[in-house]
């Protein structure tokens, strides 16, 4: 099987974030903070964890924070170190260093696939990685999730989809896979015959939900650029890999990880208590807040 290394990843983080109004009228939700980091840290820093070397950042008009975010800021720093803050100054500065990161606007928010059209010629003719911007996967105990398909892509060459198991009753919220029929044979790895974006549940042909993650083979761009609307009027990233896979081979990975959806209020709300309560300085405090609220409802 060729090895070719996954060098770049894209990163669409353009979307209107409707769902977080009014919060995202001025701010990317991709700046909103889980405790004190902003959820595209996060995401960063997983790419980078994995191994990726430049990482393209789909935004919009409205997304200079995330470009200052990741940029050097020298009078911050200088008041952090004559104020003698200097872990805070060191942090700073290590977030200016994660990883190279260049940007593209997406001038219309027509959809995810046509976020990822943007990335044509960053990209190139080489495979890459996607990982959506408001989707944060934790795996303490193992390798990162975009690492994870990086490694299965290795074995086969070909476009591969992170998924999970979802509950059936929130398969119309998903791009929905449909494995071939040796599932679940194969293990982790499972080649596709099909994917169906948001079905309902009783058309769904599995409870395997993208997640977030994917490898795609730089074929998808020749399909995402004639594709046409699909789902809520907008270019589905899943249309185009659907017609991706009738050329050529594409797979599914159940990656391990917990997922946050943190474009999602509830999601966001899981992904906020799940990290402080992972968080030395806030554990405590905010075990025994859980615990009288617990109390203070049964
Ligand atoms: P979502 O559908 O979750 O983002 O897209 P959204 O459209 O901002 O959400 P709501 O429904 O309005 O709240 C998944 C990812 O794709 C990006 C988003 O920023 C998000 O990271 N995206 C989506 C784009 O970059 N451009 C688009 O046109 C749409």
């Amino acid at each position: 099987m060729k090895k070719t290394q996954i060098k770049k990843a894209v990163i669409p983080a353009a979307g209107l974030g409707t769902r977080f109004l009014p919060a995202t009228k001025a701010l990317p939700k991709e700046m909103l903070p889980i405790v004190d980091i902003p959820t595209i840290q996060y995401i960063v820093e997983e790419a980078s964890e994995s191994g990726i070397e430049e990482i393209l950042i789909i935004t919009n008009a409205n997304k200079h924070c995330m470009e200052n975010h990741f940029d050097k800021n020298y009078e911050l720093e200088a008041r952090l170190y004559e104020s003698n803050k200097l872990a805070e100054a060191e942090m700073i500065d290590a977030i200016a260093h994660m990883a190279n990161i260049y940007y593209v606007r997406q001038k219309e928010p027509k959809g995810l696939g046509h976020a990822i059209l943007c990335a044509k010629s960053f990209i190139g003719n080489e495979p890459f990685a996607v990982l959506l911007g408001d989707d944060v996967v934790i795996n303490k105990k193992g390798k990162p999730a975009l690492k994870q398909l990086m490694n299965a892509y290795e074995e086969v060459a070909s476009s591969i989809v992170g998924v999970q198991e979802i509950d059936l009753s929130q398969v119309h919220k998903y791009g929905i896979v449909a494995p071939s029929k040796d599932y679940p044979s194969e293990g982790k790895l499972t080649k596709l015959f099909d994917m169906i974006e948001k079905p309902d549940q009783h058309h769904a042909p599995s409870n395997l939900a993208v997640l977030g993650r994917y490898i795609l083979d730089p074929e998808i761009f020749s399909f995402l650029e004639d594709q046409e609307a699909g789902a809520g009027g907008e270019i589905q990233l899943t249309d185009a890999i659907r017609r991706l896979m009738i050329k050529h081979s594409v797979y599914s990975y159940h990656f391990d990880g917990i997922r946050y959806d943190v474009g999602d209020k509830f999601g966001f709300i899981k992904a906020t208590i799940d990290f402080a309560l992972d968080r030395k300085d806030l554990h405590d405090k905010v075990t025994t807040y859980l615990k009288e609220l617990a109390q203070s409802m049964s």
